[in-house]
C-alpha cells in the first residue's frame, strides 16, 4: 500500500484544482483545495498538512510565498510547486527555498501521484527522525551517556537513586562499556558535584609508588621525597575518587585500602598522623571480581567493602538497541568537533554497525564513527567510510526447521533474528537502497522502514534517503 496523507492544493484555476482533487482523492489521500495564497494561509493556519501542492503564478500572489509560509510555520510539510512557465530559474528558486520538487504543466496525473508519494515518504521519515531526536533529549540520556535498552534504562534509574549517598560503589563491565562515564555521572548527580573528581588507574602505577600516590608522603619518607606531598585521597577531598582497575591492586595495597575505607582516615607514607578524608569511593573493574575472590587473588573483605552497591555495565553486543542511538550521538559529537556537516548515515552502513559484535564495546563504536566522519567526503557517512566489520555469528542458519526441541523455543527471538538476517542481507546486496531491498524481500517500502526501526537498524537521518532511493535516474 503506497502511503497516503493530507494534501492541500493551491491553484487559481478551477479545472486544475478539481483534476488534482479527484485524482488524489481516488489515490486515498485527504484533499483540501484553496483558490488563492490567502485562502491557503487560512487552511494552513487551521491545520497540519503532509504535502502542499501549489501553483507558482496566481493572479493574487506567488506560489513562492505559499512555500515560504509553509516552511516558516510547518517546516516538515513538503511542498511541490507546479508551474506552466517553467524556466530553470523559477524551479531552482523554488528548490532553494525548500520545495520538495516541482512539476511542469502539462503533466500526467500519474506523475503527480508519484511525486506526492515520495513527498509523503520524506515527510514520514522526518517525523520518525523528530521523534527520535525528542527521545534522545530526554529519557534516553543521563549526563553525557545515552542508552535506550532496558538494561541501560535500569542503570540510569539506579544511578539517579544511588548517586546522592556516600556509599561505595563497584562498577563491573568489559573494557569500553562506559565505567568511567558512569563514575563521572555519579559524581555530577551527587551533592559532591562541586568537589573534585579524581580518577586513578590502579593497574598503571608501579607497585612501589602506589601507596604514596594514593595516600601521599612526608618529606624524607624515601629517596627523592624532598617535600611533603598529598595523595589522591586528599586531592579528591569533598569529591569522588575513582579507583579504576581495582582488581590490579597488589595484596599489600588491598589491606591498606581496606583500612582507609573502614576508618575513613589516611596516613601519609613515612608519616605518623592520620588525617580524616571525606571521599566517595567508586571502584571499577573489567574482571570478574567475585571470581578473583574465589581464587584468592582479591581480598574478600575488601570486595564486600567496595561492593556495597554493584552496578554492572552490559557489553554493547548485549544491548544492540543502543547502537543507532549511540551512532547518532557520536556522529553529532564528532561532526561538531571536526567542523564537518554530516547529515546522517546510509542504511547499509547502519546495518553493518548494528550487526557487529564490538569486542571493544562503546569505545570501539565511537572510534569507528570518528574515523568515518574524518574519512567521509560526502555529507552522509557511507559504508565505504567504515572498515570491514565482521558480522556476528557468520550467518548462523536461522532455526528454520520446524522442529520444536523439548525445552521449547523463543519464537519472537527466532523470528526477529531471521527477519534481521534477511533484511541485512538485502540491504547489503542493494548497497543500502531500501526501495530495492524492500522489493527483494517482497514487502512495501513503508513496511521495510517500519521493520528497520523495530529492529533498531533505522537510519537516524534518513532525510535524503527518499532521494537516494527514489530519484529517477539516480
Ligand atoms: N552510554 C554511553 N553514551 C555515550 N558515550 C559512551 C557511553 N558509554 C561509553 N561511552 C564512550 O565510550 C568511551 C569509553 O567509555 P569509558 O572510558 O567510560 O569506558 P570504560 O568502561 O571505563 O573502559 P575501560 O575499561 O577500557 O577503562 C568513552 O569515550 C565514552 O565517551
Ligand atoms: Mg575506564
Amino acid at each position: 500500500m503506497p502511503p497516503t496523507g493530507s494534501i492541500l492544493i493551491v491553484d487559481d484555476e478551477r479545472s486544475m484544482r478539481e483534476l488534482l482533487r479527484i485524482a488524489l482523492t481516488r489515490a486515498g489521500h485527504q484533499v483540501t483545495v484553496a483558490e488563492s495564497p490567502a485562502a491557503a494561509k487560512l487552511e494552513l493556519d487551521a491545520r497540519d498538512f503532509d504535502v502542499v501542492i501549489t501553483d507558482l503564478k496566481m493572479p493574487t500572489g506567488s506560489g513562492l510565498d505559499v512555500l515560504d509560509g509553509v516552511k516558516a510555520a510547518r517546516p516538515h510539510t513538503q511542498v511541490v510547486v507546479v508551474t506552466a512557465f517553467a524556466t530553470p530559474e523559477t524551479a531552482i528558486a523554488a528548490m532553494k527555498r525548500g520545495a520538495y520538487d516541482y512539476l511542469t504543466k502539462p503533466f500526467k496525473i500519474d506523475e503527480i501521484g508519484v511525486v506526492v508519494e515520495r513527498a509523503l515518504e520524506k515527510r514520514g521519515l522526518l517525523r520518525d527522525n523528530l521523534e527520535l531526536r525528542a527521545e534522545l533529549e530526554g529519557r534516553f540520556r543521563l549526563e553525557r551517556m545515552v542508552g535506550k535498552s532496558p538494561a541501560m534504562q535500569r542503570l540510569f534509574e539506579l544511578l539517579r537513586k544511588v548517586a546522592p549517598a556516600k556509599t561505595s560503589i563497584l562498577l563491573e563491565g568489559e573494557s569500553g562499556t562506559g565505567k568511567e562515564m558512569v563514575a563521572r555521572a555519579l559524581h555530577h548527580l551527587s551533592p559532591r558535584a562541586s568537589g573534585p573528581f579524581v580518577a586513578v588507574n590502579c593497574g598503571a602505577i608501579p607497585e612501589a609508588l602506589l601507596e604514596s600516590e594514593l595516600f601521599g608522603h612526608v618529606r624524607g619518607a624515601f629517596t627523592g621525597a624532598i617535600a611533603d606531598r598529598p595523595g589522591l585521597f586528599s586531592a579528591a577531598s569533598t569529591g569522588t575518587l575513582l579507583l579504576d582497575e581495582v582488581g590490579e591492586l597488589p595484596g599489600q595495597m588491598q589491606v591498606k585500602l581496606l583500612r582507609v575505607l573502614q576508618e575513613r582516615k589516611v596516613k601519609k607514607v613515612g608519616g605518623t598522623v592520620e588525617e580524616e578524608v571525606d571521599v566517595r569511593v567508586v571502584a571499577a573493574t573489567n574482571r570478574d571480581l567475585e571470581a578473583e575472590v574465589e581464587r584468592g587473588a582479591f581480598r574478600q573483605d575488601l570486595y564486600y567493602r567496595l561492593n556495597v552497591i554493584e552496578l554492572h555495565l552490559p557489553p554493547l553486543r548485549a544491548r544492540r538497541e543502543d547502537v543507532p542511538l549511540l551512532v547518532d550521538h557520536f556522529l553529532r559529537k564528532h561532526a561538531a568537533a571536526l567542523g564537518r556537516a554530516i547529515a546522517g548515515i546510509d542504511a547499509d552502513a547502519m546495518a553493518a554497525l548494528c550487526d557487529y559484535d564490538y569486542p571493544g564495546n562503546v569505545r570501539e563504536l565511537e572510534n569507528l564513527i570518528e574515523r568515518a566522519v574524518t574519512l567521509e567526503s560526502g555529507d552522509r557517512v557511507s559504508r565505504a567510510s567504515l572498515p570491514e566489520l565482521k558480522p556476528r555469528r557468520p550467518s548462523e542458519p536461522p532455526a528454520a526447521s520446524n522442529e520444536l526441541p523439548p525445552e521449547g523455543v523463543d519464537l519472537d527471538r527466532l523470528v526477529a533474528e531471521l527477519e534481521r538476517a534477511l533484511i541485512v542481507k538485502a540491504l547489503e546486496r542493494t548497497r543500502g537502497v531500501r526501495k530495492d531491498a524492500a522489493k527483494l524481500l517482497g514487502v512495501s517500502f513503508r513496511s521495510l522502514r517500519y521493520r528497520l526501526a523495530k529492529l533498531g537498524i533505522a537510519p537516524i537521518d534518513a532525510d535524503s534517503d527518499a532521494e537516494t532511493d527514489d530519484k529517477p535516474g539516480s
